[in-house]
């Protein structure tokens, strides 16, 4: 089933830089992937990835074309092949279990017009500004507790594994209706569903397993499902105010959506929702870390908190990339792309580009405006955006006034993965006031 893309007279990316950009080691090296990407944005914005064990791929890395591709979701798809890219033999594998689609989870980023406008509408409404700054209170008290426990620690701490890991997925899984004592158990399987290429969060059964991939993310799907199965049932018989209900008693003309789609959605959700946002924030800190101007700056004045957060959002782009397909024959920056020929969106690559962002590499709180794509763009774009951005804010406006100074007391360290990921540990040095 893999595609084939001719050399003739298309751009082919030199090996290296290919590999780098596919490799889920490359990722936790900023100066290694960030180096690859601003080549081929000077280079080769759009070109052939070739590397063996993968399908040929069109690798996208500047931002306008980015922008151009993902709002025209009818031309570019997610779903007639895998979203997200893996391996030939995870492929492969994945189309054995499903009996021939790569259509592993029923979510929304597995789903193209018509059907994924039907499924988003569902939530959309629950997702909007309005509705969302309504929950701020909830999250102000998820917020000060966290950071109550922050300060517990004596001046010293991992600001990821002792913080910004728990305090977003508490406020998911709060909204979510997901009760406490279960939330270790959903941070447990969604570091093992956006981990799968990192050895620290592999099962162990998968460890040196060819198509490891496929099986721990398919393995992970198998326990998110038993886990909301159980629950989705219980808010049909009982339904209450949380999104998970919300969720389980949606219809699609009058029809109840079906338990595939329901999990698809909760599993999205789940995950989705709280490991992008815990980076991100960690980035937050990381970058004033680096460029302690920004901490002067946001400390004298806490209405550049906004600026903080879509910066770190920025900066770190959690998100690695997603996969789009081509449904016909087109041109994007003068480039023929054929039908059914696979692009791998780079958004971190985006998120750099100089015709967009003047001394992108820098953290920049004061960024004015801060057009970044971390969020993707067009109809598939983050249905959680302003969630996130929210419990970002609340979460800097409870912590930065108990800290005097911080600094690192160690190297970051990254995850490896090519998908979504980011901070794995930060350690750092704290003073409070
Ligand atoms: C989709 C990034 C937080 C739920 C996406 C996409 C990106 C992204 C890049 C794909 C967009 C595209 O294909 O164009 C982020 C970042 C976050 C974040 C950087 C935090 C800083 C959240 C939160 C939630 C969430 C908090 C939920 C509570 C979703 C869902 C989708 C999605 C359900 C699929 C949307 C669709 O395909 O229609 N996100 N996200 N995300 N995100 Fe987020």
């Amino acid at each position: 089933m893999a595609t084939s893309l001719d050399a003739d007279t298309r751009p082919i990316i030199p090996d290296d830089i290919a590999r780098i950009v596919i490799a889920p080691k490359s990722y936790t090296d900023d100066a290694t992937i960030y180096r690859a990407f601003k080549w081929l944005r000077e280079h080769m914005p759009l070109g052939i990835a070739q590397v063996p064990g993968y399908d040929p791929l069109w690798i996208v890395t500047r931002h306008a074309d980015i922008r151009e591709i993902e709002r025209n979701a009818k031309l570019f798809h997610n779903a007639d092949h895998n979203p997200v890219l893996n391996d030939q033999a995870s492929d492969a594998f994945t189309r054995e279990i499903t009996g021939g689609t790569t259509r592993l989870l029923s979510s929304l980023t597995y789903m193209d017009p018509p059907e994924h406008a039907s499924y988003r509408m569902l939530t959309a409404n629950w997702f909007l500004p309005g509705k969302i700054s309504k929950l701020e209170e909830q999250i102000r008290v998820l917020a000060r507790q966290s950071v109550d426990n922050l300060l517990s620690f004596d001046g010293e701490c991992d600001f990821v594994r002792d913080f910004a890991l728990h305090y977003p997925l508490r406020v998911i899984m709060t909204l979510f209706g997901v009760p406490p004592e279960d939330e270790p158990k959903m941070l447990k399987l969604t570091q093992e569903f956006f981990g799968v290429h990192d050895p620290e969060e592999q099962r162990p059964e998968m460890a040196a397993d060819p198509v490891v991939a496929a099986k721990q993310w398919a393995a992970s799907i198998e326990d998110f499902y038993a886990y909301f199965d159980k629950l989705s049932a219980q808010r049909r018989e009982q339904p209450t105010d949380d999104l998970l209900s919300l969720i389980a008693n949606s219809r699609i003309n009058g029809v109840p959506i079906p338990r595939d789609e329901a999990n698809g959605y909760y599993v999205a959700i789940a995950t989705a929702g709280h490991d992008t946002t815990s980076s991100s924030t960690a980035g937050g800190l990381h970058g004033m870390m680096v460029y302690p101007e920004n901490w002067a700056k946001v400390k004298a004045d806490p209405g550049l908190i906004p600026g903080l957060v879509d910066e770190a959002i920025r900066w770190t782009s959690p998100v690695k990339h997603f996969m789009r397909n081509a449904t016909a024959d087109t041109q994007v920056r003068g480039m023929d792309i054929r039908s059914m020929e696979r692009l791998m969106i780079c958004y971190p690559s985006g998120n750099r580009d100089e015709d967009v962002f003047t001394d992108a590499d820098r953290f920049d709180i004061t960024r004015s405006p801060n057009p970044h794509i971390a969020f993707g763009f067009g109809p598939h774009m983050c249905l959680g955006q302003h969630l996130a951005k929210l419990e970002m804010r609340i979460l800097f406006e409870e912590l930065l006034p108990h800290l005097q100074s911080v600094e690192m007391a160690g190297d970051p360290r990254l995850v490896e993965t090519n998908f979504v990921g980011g901070y794995k540990a930060l350690p750092i040095r704290f003073k409070k006031v």
